[in-house]
């Protein structure tokens, strides 16, 4: 299988820096090597260009969608990027850079056809500009995709919605804002909360999870935001929230994902180095990709 490798260093969607750096942290952790040595073909096309917060125009403190206009851009370019990665054949692998990079991730796999989503998160990422605590777009990626948010962000490669709310699973919340939890209620998407792993456990959860995007669809894509884990396990995140899944439960997730075989994306995001201890986020980012793209221990 091929796969090429895509940084996007956007921090401008988070409401704290540093999450810029992921795409460096995860490269140094290993990542092209470690796929390769699994037979992979790998091609790193190296980073989107995104600018810097010192370079542009602050939002003003009441901004509903703060960094609107460098974000749309950014995601534009990543979405086409991304659109020429699946014509020619290999996985797209994002390495961000905060959430809402996948905006343009998923819209460049969803390209013309139908495809699920998992979202794996703490949040729901299911905020528009009415209901956003913060204005900061990584909180409202999953709705862009989904049709409901600022045109730039909804419409990115002429498709709207991206993808259909009934072919998304969200796994693993367990911090939603009042008005997210409202829409994501009346969305259609299915939602699996961290009860629901306790419950039922992972295996479970995941095996219908990707059974409920894959109905009529041409594969799924994985959007992994590392804060999905406990923050014991993954300290390098931007917005860390207790009760997170172990790191076992996350590979188990991975090794369900790579045994579907249906994944035909994947985004690695809000890696954040400035708050991580020695790198351990971006090693972990690394073993749940090398587990998702089929890694086995025997
Ligand atoms: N719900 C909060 C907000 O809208 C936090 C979102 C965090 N999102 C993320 N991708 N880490 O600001
Ligand atoms: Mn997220
Ligand atoms: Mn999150
Ligand atoms: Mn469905």
């Amino acid at each position: 299988r091929d796969v090429a490798i895509i940084g996007v260093p956007l921090d401008l969607g988070a409401g704290r820096r540093g999450v810029d750096m992921g795409p460096s942290a995860i490269r140094y952790a290993g990542l092209r090597e470690r796929i390769v040595a699994l037979g992979c073909q790998v091609r790193d096309l190296g980073n989107i260009s995104v600018p810097l917060a010192e370079q542009i125009e602050p939002p003003t403190p009441d901004e509903r969608l703060r960094y609107l206009q460098p974000i749309a851009h950014a995601v534009r370019d990543l979405a086409q990027r991304v659109r020429d990665v699946v014509a020619s054949g290999a996985l797209p692998l994002m390495l961000g850079g905060d959430h809402s990079l996948s905006i343009g991730s998923v819209a460049g796999v969803a390209h013309n056809r139908r495809i699920g989503v998992i979202w794996l998160d703490a949040h729901g990422d299911y905020n528009t500009p009415e209901t956003t605590p913060s204005g900061n777009i990584h909180g409202m990626g999953l709705a862009a995709l989904t049709g409901r948010g600022h045109p730039l962000l909804t419409d990115v490669l002429g498709q709207m919605p991206a993808v259909h709310p009934a072919d998304v699973a969200l796994v693993g919340v367990r911090s939603l804002d009042d008005g997210e939890r409202d829409a994501l209620r009346a969305s259609g998407v299915r939602v699996f909360t961290m009860h629901d792993i306790d419950r039922r456990g992972m295996a479970s959860v995941m095996e219908e999870a990707i059974l409920h995007v894959s109905v009529n669809t041409a594969g799924f894509h994985l959007s992994f935001d590392l804060d999905a884990l406990d923050p014991n396990e993954a300290p390098g995140v931007g917005t860390p929230v207790l009760g997170g899944m172990t790191y076992r439960e996350a590979h188990l997730a991975m090794e369900l994902v790579a045994a579907s075989g249906r994944l035909i994306g994947l985004d690695l995001v809000e890696v954040n180095p400035i708050l991580d201890e020695r790198n351990t986020t971006a090693l972990l980012a690394v073993e749940f990709a090398l587990s998702a793209l089929g890694k086995r221990i025997y």
